[in-house]
């Protein structure tokens, strides 16, 4: 089967940009990409690139060469879905925030709304294909929704979660490890799965292909997710101990990184791993866990978690304590808002809760992202409810300029590995500051010898 036309529901962080590169390697295929929220997709269809809502390098150039060609950012949800013959739901999945499963369970809502628009519009058969990032066993629920119908629509259910990383999503989409597609073992099933593979083998090795069990593509998403979060909360646990050792964790990283059978990445320590995956789907991972009865299993991955509130916490904390134990009506800078570089995300940022941290000791803080608006960053604060709305823009400025940021500050906390931090001028940054001038390196950018060398108290990240 020859799939001509495509739909995707979601244009968000990876229905956006996973649309824009599969219509620039399938010319052939009409992609649209649909989404409920109005301004999202007026920002996907503006005319200066440079405005699209996401972030990330490379995409305004893919998105620019396949837009109006053949593919298609619009609110018409009906329209896409009556026309394709495969449709990807790419969703956000958020952790439930209410009811049975609260602050664990991924919320299916947004899925299920879909399962029945679709079940609702379409009149010919459809392959449904499960992008977003869904708990093991949830094609079940899709197929109910769907099978029940009574139009005579036929539906196949295929699992294929992505694992692009934000950042780096447009080189990791076009030269993926892996493309996993998990289908029914039925001859139909088959099929739904060589036509999905079609699709990627324009651009993706035949061996890089993977066929699996809906079942094992479903949890091998969560468990990709799981093992990646282990890993920073791993290296985290032990910048601690080099703190407190005299160790220091780059050069421990480097050390054992060199290993083949552990390898050299997601081995740097920081203040914590953010973005909107992690943390939610292993916390989706442990409800499952625990709703089988598998209370170990549920309890060994929790404690990546815990380790990860504890890097915030304690980085947040060394900040206060460093600055003489208060910082009341004091200025500290932080530098960075997005949960990491190259991204305009900041959902789960680390930034977020050191910020709130600060501001709960009455700190001034002012932030600068080269990425991230102020709109963006109060949103952020808001959301937590911690203080008023007035509250966070009486004590929070955001900047666009670094070194008005740095400007007369008591203190500034690297928060997001924005390479362009790197080349500052320390020197004049270190004159306009209030003495003792201290840097907090949450991300272990900075050359710390450089910087002591200016005459900064320096804090880096797991170095003792
Ligand atoms: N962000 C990542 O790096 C990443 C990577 C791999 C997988 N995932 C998974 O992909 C899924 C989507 O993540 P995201 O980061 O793109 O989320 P997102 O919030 O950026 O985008 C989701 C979009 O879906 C839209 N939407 C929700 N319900 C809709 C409906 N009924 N009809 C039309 N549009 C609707 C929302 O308006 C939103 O724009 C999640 O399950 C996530 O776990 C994310």
């Amino acid at each position: 089967m020859s799939i001509k036309n495509i739909c995707c529901i979601g244009a968000g962080y990876v229905g956006g940009p996973t649309m824009s590169v599969i219509a620039l390697k399938c010319p052939d295929i009409k992609v649209s990409v649909v989404d409920l929220n109005e301004k999202r997709i007026a920002a996907w269809n503006d005319d200066d690139v440079s405005n699209l809502p996401i972030y990330e390098p490379g995409l305004a150039e893919v998105v620019k060469e396949a837009r109006g060609r053949n593919l298609f950012f619009s609110t018409e949800v009906d329209k896409a879905i009556d026309e394709a013959e495969l449709i990807f739901i790419s969703v956000n999945t958020p952790t439930k925030t209410y009811g049975v499963g609260k602050g664990m369970a991924a919320d299916l809502k947004y899925i299920e709304l879909c399962a029945r628009q679709i079940a609702r519009v379409a009149t010919t058969d459809k392959i449904v294909v499960e992008k977003s990032t869904l708990p093991v066993r949830t094609a079940e629920a899709l197929q109910n929704i769907l099978h029940n119908t009574g139009k005579g629509v036929r539906f196949d259910i295929l699992s294929n979660p992505e694992f692009l990383a934000e950042g780096t999503a447009v080189q990791d989409l076009l030269n993926a490890d892996r493309v996993l597609i998990g289908g029914e073992n039925t001859p139909d099933g088959q099929k739904a799965t060589e036509a999905l593979a079609n699709i990627y083998s324009n651009w993706i090795p035949e061996e890089r292909i993977l066929r699996t069990s809906v079942w094992s593509s479903e949890l091998s998403k969560l468990t990709a997710n799981a093992f990646l979060a282990q890993r920073v909360s791993s290296i985290n646990a032990m910048s601690e101990l080099c703190e407190v050792t005299g160790a220091d964790v780059q050069e421990v990283a480097r050390a054992i990184g060199t290993d083949s059978r552990i390898g050299p990445k997601f081995l740097k320590a920081s203040v914590g791993f953010g973005g909107s995956c992690f943390q939610k789907d292993i916390l989706n991972l442990v409800y499952i866990a625990k709703s089988y009865g598998l209370n170990e299993v549920a309890d060994y991955w929790e404690q990546v978690i815990i380790m990860n509130d504890h890097q915030k916490r304690r980085f947040a904390e060394k900040i206060v304590k460093t600055l003489f134990n208060t910082v009341s009506g004091k200025k500290i800078t932080l530098l960075g808002w997005a949960f990491k570089k190259d991204t305009n995300d900041t959902r789960e940022s680390a930034a977020i809760y050191v910020a709130d941290y600060l501001l709960n000791e009455q700190a001034e803080v002012v932030i600068y992202d080269p990425k991230v608006s102020e709109e963006q960053i109060l949103a952020d604060l808001d959301y937590l409810n911690t203080r008023s709305e007035a509250e966070n823009r009486a004590l929070v400025t955001v900047v666009n300029d670094p070194m008005e940021a740095c400007y007369n500050a008591h203190a500034i906390a690297i928060m997001t590995e924005w390479d362009e931090f790197v080349n500052y001028d320390w020197k004049t940054i270190y004159d306009n500051m209030y003495k003792p001038a201290f840097i907090f390196d949450g991300r272990g950018l900075l050359d710390t010898q450089k910087i002591v060398n200016i005459g900064f108290e320096c804090y880096t990240i797991g170095k003792g």
